[in-house]
């Protein structure tokens, strides 16, 4: 079997953070959304995989390489413009060849890995195996409707009106029937060849469609708020490690990653938390669920609860900061002049709090 993730699209949801970097670049416990992608596919068995890239690329490509540190190998498959998921498998063809695949969407994390779904998919006479998951919020997912023998009826993207609970989660599994599917489709209102229409194509092919519902978490990382919960479900479960150095002064408790070179001094990291390479903690304090990626400065300041990304220094910051994702290369310091007040150069589109 190979692999295809799609790494493309817009990303309008996380703006502006996605105005200059991959969206699937953005990290959850200090690793890039993607790269769990890759590291599911691998525990999988499989290494072959292609990555669907588009105006981001460059940055995609830095990233992974050629896959060989993931223990894969990596073909990029470039789309010139979103135009949609179906389409991104299209032209991943010549890739995909006559093989089964898995289809993975870039910012879709589930936390229990795909090896039993790829097992149930090598050992049936499925077309394509879809996974479902029951959720309070069905309009903003592409739902299937199940006969009360579980076979999948009707797939729907985006409902207006409600159509069934169990959204489809950006994992799918097919053989080479969904290329005839395909071509049989047409661009939606949004301007996109949808995956969901062409699941209902093979189904209404007389196709087998296999539905799977999953039991663990899966998020879909396109928003602030599922960053930081994925981020929290990950460092919950996350093991503790010290490769950076703790002076005597500081208080390390809980379940704390210090990445390698990053220094904490005469300040309080309250797990479970991680703190990137290179990166300084100084008479500060870092409270539970807070990633904080490699080459930052937190200095006489407080924060909990929240994603700093890389390159960012956050100085004199004595309010805590907390439920935020913070951008690349953001300082948040004190003004020392007076008249005391909020100095901002803040980016299009972003959110600032303050009290
Ligand atoms: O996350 C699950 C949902 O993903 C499903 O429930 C929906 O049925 C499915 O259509 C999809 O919905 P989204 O609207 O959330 O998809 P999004 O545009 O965010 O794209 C998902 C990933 O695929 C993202 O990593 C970007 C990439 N992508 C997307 C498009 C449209 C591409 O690489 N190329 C594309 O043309």
């Amino acid at each position: 079997m190979k692999g295809l993730i799609l790494s493309g699209g817009k990303g309008t949801r996380l703006r502006p953070l996605t105005y200059t970097g991959a969206k699937q670049l953005v990290p959850v416990a200090n690793k890039p959304v993607l790269f769990y992608a890759i590291e599911d596919l691998v525990e999988a068995g499989i290494t072959d995989i292609g990555i669907v890239v588009g105006d981001t690329r460059d940055q995609i490509q830095a990233a992974v390489g050629d896959g060989s540190r993931f223990g894969a190998r990596v073909t990029y498959i470039v789309q010139e413009a979103p135009l949609g998921i179906a389409h991104g498998v299209k032209i991943a063809r010549d890739f995909l060849g006559e093989e089964r695949f898995v289809l993975f969407l870039g910012d879709n994390f589930i936390r229990d890995g795909i090896v039993s779904l790829v097992e149930s998919f090598r050992g049936n006479a499925a077309d394509c195996q879809i996974l479902l998951i029951k959720v309070p919020n069905p309009q903003q997912y592409g739902v299937a409707q199940l006969a009360p023998d579980g076979s999948v009826v009707r797939l729907v993207e985006k409902p207006k009106e409600f159509v069934s609970d169990l959204a489809l989660v950006g994992i799918y599994m097919f053989d080479s029937h969904i290329f005839e599917a395909i071509a049989r489709i047409r661009p939606s209102w949004r301007g996109e060849l949808e995956i969901t229409e062409a699941i209902q194509t093979l189904i209404d092919l007389g196709y087998k469609v296999s539905p799977q519902i999953l039991s663990g978490w899966w998020i879909d990382t396109g928003k602030m708020e599922d960053m930081l919960e994925a981020n929290r479900l990950v460092l919950e479960i996350i093991e503790p490690d010290n490769r950076g150095s703790v002076d005597p002064a500081s208080h390390v408790n809980g379940k704390v990653v210090i990445e390698k070179d990053a220094q904490i001094v005469n300040s309080t990291v309250r797990g479970p938390a991680i703190i990137g390479e290179r990166t300084r903690i100084v008479n500060s304090y870092v409270g539970p669920f807070t990633s904080i990626y490699h080459d930052c400065l937190l200095q006489d300041s407080e924060v909990e609860h929240s994603i700093v990304l890389e390159h960012c220094k956050i100085v004199d910051v004595h309010h805590r900061i907390e439920d935020s994702l913070i951008g690349r290369n953001v300082e948040i310091t004190r003004s020392p002049v007076k008249p005391k007040a909020y100095k901002m150069m803040l980016g299009d589109h972003s959110k600032v709090g303050i009290i």
